[in-house]
């Protein structure tokens, strides 16, 4: 089953609080796949059907005044985004956390999935987690992982470009190949090639992201009203979830009501996919002059490898149909040969998925 986050109590309750699997197979650990992005945190775990649970929610929190007790108390996830929508903070926004503060919200983020979604302690999880660029962020990952209350059985952490391969391929075929994954995000655009599971070249660019595409969408629904709608970010990237397409693009009608004016019907026609076009341009453009040049330079065979192999793409933007399409032409035409593009059913759910898979695979195997 899938449970969003916003669909509140009852949904989750129904997936998680009573997982039969645990009750039934207490004595064995739980496999669970968590990937924790800037903005969405997928956690997937077994339920004892035989198929996966898969929760998905907001990477934030929020503090207020507990007006009984007069302490400072803290709300997660969707709910904090909800009730909080002023105030909501992404401890992840760049990455991986980079200060103590941080660092301490992340833990306590973990230890609230793990409350909230009755994560059981004995369990393997396998954490998949945005790019890493220096060191105070890969200290900051250990020490995040090092200190959560589940994973007794064992723990251990991906980057989410490759956990986001894992569900492209057969099984875990992954951990064997050569490849290069294109990890499409709310903050980040991270390219990178993998040998054996090991990255090999990485190129992560903030300027390229769904969410400047977010706040393009919201411009140009102003501009195309001559002013009269200003969505908020949320509805935008609500639109373009829903609405963006390179297959079957229809213009959207939408209404809202105005002050003076009464209910004001719109019509938006390039709003949405003008910024997305030029967000696939530019990830084109990143994989051709950022990546490519410098994977040639110092990796020659592998950059020859890379090319016959399939190319990954994974995270939330690559859900958009036909982008996947799209980028397997254009990276034909700028390459001037066949090169394939491919990714998994729910590209957004990918990671967490794959990180499940390691963890699954890796107890398996120790058994
Ligand atoms: N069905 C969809 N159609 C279009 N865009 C989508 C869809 N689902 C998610 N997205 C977009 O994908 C982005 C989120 O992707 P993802 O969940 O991979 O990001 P993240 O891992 O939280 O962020 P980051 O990788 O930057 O740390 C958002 O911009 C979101 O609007
Ligand atoms: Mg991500």
């Amino acid at each position: 089953m899938f449970t969003d986050g916003s669909g509140g109590m009852e949904l989750a309750g129904a997936g998680f609080v009573d997982t039969g699997y645990v009750k039934k197979r207490s004595n064995e650990a739980v496999p669970i796949g968590l990937k924790i992005g800037s903005t969405r945190t997928v956690l997937v775990m077994p339920n004892y059907e035989g198929s996966l649970d898969i929760v998905r929610t907001l990477t934030c929190v929020a503090r207020y005044r507990d007006l009984f007790t007069g302490k400072l108390a803290t709300k997660f996830g969707d709910e904090a985004a909800e009730e909080y929508a002023d105030s909501v903070y992404f401890m992840f926004r760049a990455g991986l956390p980079q200060d103590d503060d941080s660092v301490k919200l992340a833990a306590q983020f973990i230890e609230y999935l793990v409350y909230r979604y009755n994560i059981p302690e004995n369990s393997y999880v396998t954490l998949a987690h945005p790019a890493v660029e220096n060191e105070r962020g890969r200290k900051n990952l250990k020490e995040i992982i090092s200190g959560m209350s589940i994973g007794r059985t064992g723990r251990q952490a991906w980057s989410e470009a490759f956990c986001g391969a894992i569900p492209a391929f057969e099984g875990l075929e992954a951990i064997k190949k050569t490849f290069m994954s294109v990890n499409m995000g709310s903050t980040t655009l991270e390219i990178s090639a993998f040998r054996n599971g090991e990255p090999v070249h990485t190129v992560t660019l903030g300027t390229i992201s769904g969410n400047l595409v977010d706040r393009k969408i919201r411009l140009g629904v102003q501009n195309e009203t001559q002013g009269i709608v200003n969505i908020d970010l949320n509805t935008a990237r609500k639109y373009k979830e829903e609405f963006a397409n390179f297959i079957d693009y229809k213009p959207v009608y939408d209404s809202v009501h105005i002050h003076d004016r009464g209910q004001y019907g719109f019509k938006i026609e390039k709003s949405i996919m003008k910024p997305v076009e030029e967000y696939v341009n530019n990830v084109i453009e990143a994989i051709m002059e950022n990546f490519f040049p410098q994977l040639a330079q110092d990796h020659y065979q592998t950059y020859k490898r890379v090319l016959t192999e399939p190319i990954i793409l994974t995270g939330g933007m690559a859900c958009i149909p036909g982008l996947r399409e799209r980028i397997q032409q254009m990276l034909c035409d700028e390459l001037e040969q066949k090169v394939t593009v491919i990714s998994s059913e729910r590209p957004d759910l990918a990671p967490a998925i794959g990180a499940f898979r390691i963890s699954e695979y890796t107890l398996n195997y120790k058994e």
